[in-house]
This record gives structure tokens, sequence and C-alpha cells, in this order.
């Protein structure tokens, strides 16, 4: 097993942030990640996709993870999910190993995945009524989740009825009505415009605050991993490792207007440079492709 990553000290916290940091830890460790490899066997020859993965997220957390493109987040999250085995090291939730997918965790992802033919409300019941709930048991529950992502008006509505950001709350709730012990978020938002994303933040830490669920949360997008996390895991690529687990040191609760405070702009300076490293950047990177030229050479315009 690798040495737990280093712990940011350089983003100064405030009293307050500090002792709940401190609570926090005191928590109990729900999930735990110790030495997790990955290593596919593709046709071109082995990918390292992830090596020596160690984390622990605490009861009600939210950790975000990001890291670029192809550094093994959707992997990782899989893993956690039981939908991929690792080739090292293992997972603990709740202090049992994790086998396979099960009901303790929940899984939302980027594209939609609800059942196109049937209700907003029956596919919050699928997983109960799979689960082996009763039709009015299921149907009571699904509502009350409904209620909670503020969509009870559209119980019987279909999915294709509902806008991109009001599938994925529908895709909440879905995962919700199961009472995992633990939400599994790759990308969710990603591809949402801008301002239904911030929307669906703000909805999420509403929800986050008001169910005992613990969070890992996958995203590109840098803003939105200091929005939501409590810690945040930084993961360079090839292979996939821990670069960094940072304590997000703004205060909760959490608004837009905190992102020109000091604290959010050093958590953002500091992710950016973890995520472009200056040394890191390629010829490959800076490189432009040929400009094709449409026009005649002659039709200047200008
Ligand atoms: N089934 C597979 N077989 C072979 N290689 C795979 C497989 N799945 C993923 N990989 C490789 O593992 C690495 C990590 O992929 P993964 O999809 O986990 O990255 P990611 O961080 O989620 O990327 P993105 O940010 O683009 O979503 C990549 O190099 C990818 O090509
Ligand atoms: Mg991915």
């Amino acid at each position: 097993m690798q040495n737990p990553p280093a712990v940011n000290s350089y983003l100064v916290q405030s009293e307050p942030v500090r002792e709940r940091f401190e609570r926090l830890k005191q928590r109990n460790v729900i999930l735990e990640v110790r030495g997790l490899g990955k290593t596919f066997a593709a046709q071109q020859g082995e990918v390292v996709a992830l090596k020596g993965i160690d984390f622990k997220t605490y009861r009600r957390e939210l950790v975000c993870i990001i890291g670029p493109s192809g550094c093994g987040k959707s992997t990782l999250i899989r893993i956690l999910a039981g939908l991929e085995t690792q080739t090292e090291g293992e997972v603990l939730l709740d202090g049992q190993r994790v086998t396979g997918p099960g009901r303790d965790r929940g899984m939302v992802f980027q594209g939609y995945t609800l059942f196109p033919w049937l209700t907003v409300k029956k596919n919050v019941m699928f997983g109960r009524r799979m689960n082996g709930a009763g039709r009015w048991e299921a149907e009571r529950d699904a509502l009350q989740w409904l209620d909670l992502v503020g969509l009870t008006k559209f119980a019987d509505a279909y999915p294709y009825q509902l806008s991109g950001g009001m599938n994925q709350r529908v895709a909440i709730a879905r995962a919700l009505a199961n009472q995992p012990r633990i939400l599994l978020m790759d990308e969710p938002f990603g591809a949402l415009d801008a301002q239904t994303r911030a929307k669906m933040q703000a909805y999420l830490l509403e929800i986050w605050k008001n169910v005992d669920i613990t969070i890992v949360f996958i995203t590109h997008d840098l803003d939105e991993a200091i929005f939501l996390a409590d810690r945040i895991l930084v993961l360079k690529a090839h292979p996939g490792e821990v670069r960094e687990l940072i304590e997000v040191p703004v205060p909760r609760p959490r608004s837009l207007s905190q992102s020109t405070t000091p604290e959010f702009r050093a958590t953002r300076a500091r992710l950016d440079e973890l995520i472009h490293p200056p040394s890191e950047v390629t010829e490959e990177d800076i490189a432009l492709p040929p400009i094709v030229r449409l026009t005649d050479v002659n039709d200047n315009v200008e």
C-alpha cells in the first residue's frame, strides 16, 4: 500500500473551516480505497489506467474527483460501483469489500439513463420494485423523492417531456430511492448548459443537506468542484495516480458570489497549477493545425 496522498497546507483555512474538517475526520469512514490499480489488456498492449490510488471518504462528505481526460476517473468510479474489477488493491464500503454492484451504491451518469417508456414516477419506483418493495410502498417513496427534487408535478410525465436538468433530477431521485450509502456521479451535469448546470449544483447541495448521503462526484469543471466539494482528489494521467487531495477552504453554505473570495481564487489557482503543470505542456498541446483558406486569396474583406 502506498502512503496516503499529501494534504495541502498552503491554502489557508479560516478557523471555522479548519474546525469543520476536524469534525469531518472524526466521522465514520464510509468508503476506503486502498492501493487500487487497474491495467487494461488492450490490443496495442497493456494500458495502466490507475495505479496506487488511496483515499477515504467520511460520512456525509462530498468528494470531487478531477483530472485530465483519460486519467481514469470513470474507470475509478466504475470500480467503486462494482461494474469493473480492479487488478490491484481493494475498495471497502462500510468496511466490507466491494466485489460487484449493490444497492448500497447509487449511480448517476452524464447521459440520460432514464427508461423512456416509463413515467417519471415509475422510473423512480423501478429499483425499489426490482428489490422486492410492494407497489404502494414504492410509489409512496417515489413521490417523496420527487418532492425532494421538486418534480412532484411531473410524476406522470415521460422523460422526453422534461428538460435535461429535470431528467438529471429524476436520475438523482431514482438513485436515492434505493437509499444507498453512497452516491457515485460521473460528470452528471456535463451535458447541461451553463445556467442549468449552476442550478443543478445548487440543487445537489440542497439535496445533500437534507439526505444522509456521501457523494463521490467526477467533474472536468474546476469551479464546479470547488463549489460542491469538501475535498477534491486531483488525479494525474498515464498512469492515473493521485496528485493531491485538497481540502476546499471555502466556507459553507456555498453561493456563487463566493467565486471572487480569496479562498475560492486560491483553490482555483492551485487546481489550475495541478491540472496544467507548465512542465507537462507538450508540442502536441500547443501546435495548431494548418488553417485551410476557404475564400479566394484575393477576396480581401478586411
Ligand atoms: N475497456 C477498456 N479497455 C482498454 N482501455 C480502456 C478501457 N476503458 C478505459 N480504458 C483506458 O483507460 C484510461 C482511462 O479511461 P477513463 O475513461 O477512465 O478516463 P477518464 O478520466 O474518465 O476520461 P474522460 O475525462 O475523458 O472521461 C484511458 O487511457 C482509456 O483509454
Ligand atoms: Mg470519464
